[in-house]
């Protein structure tokens, strides 16, 4: 079973942008607990992070002709803003988990509206980087046919 954990804009600055919110963690540290996380499960996992939208649509639809059995896709702003990133998720038909280090339902009204959202499989917020691990857990689960826990 093959993941991609895909992350956009400023995701790669973690540890430095605005720690108060994200913690101190970086990218790197997020990629290696998550591997970690994955490696337990038995799953094999690949990243990708970029700042743009168009990469991030190319990343979704590459997982399909890698025959990516789930993704875990932290879209950052793009999350309330991307009709193109939900299309993306709708067109591979892939068991899609939306993740955010932060809880955004305590957070601004502009970040309370998610348009990929509807396309995945379900959401985790504001569990920090745990989320990974945690999205990872509950696709396997689905993928195994097994009561992915709520
Ligand atoms: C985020 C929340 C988004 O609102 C924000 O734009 C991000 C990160 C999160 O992980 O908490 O870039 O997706």
């Amino acid at each position: 079973m093959k993941f991609l954990i895909i992350n956009g804009p400023n995701l790669n600055m973690l540890g430095i942008r605005e720690p108060e919110i994200y913690g101190r963690e970086t990218y790197d540290d997020l990629r290696r607990m998550a591997a970690e996380g994955c490696g337990k499960l038995g799953v094999e996992v690949d990243f990708f992070q970029s700042n743009h939208e168009g990469a991030l649509v190319d990343a979704i639809q590459q997982a399909y002709f890698d025959r990516v059995d789930g993704i875990i896709l932290n879209p950052g702003a793009y999350t309330h803003t991307s009709v193109a990133l939900l299309d993306a998720v709708k067109a591979v038909g892939i068991p899609t988990v939306e993740v955010h280090i932060s809880d955004v339902r305590q957070r601004e009204d502009f970040r309370q509206v998610s348009y990929v959202r509807a396309a995945c499989v379900k959401t985790i917020m504001g569990r920090g980087l745990a989320g990974y691990v945690e999205a990872a857990a509950y696709l396997k689960a689905l993928l195994d046919g097994a009561d992915p826990q709520q």
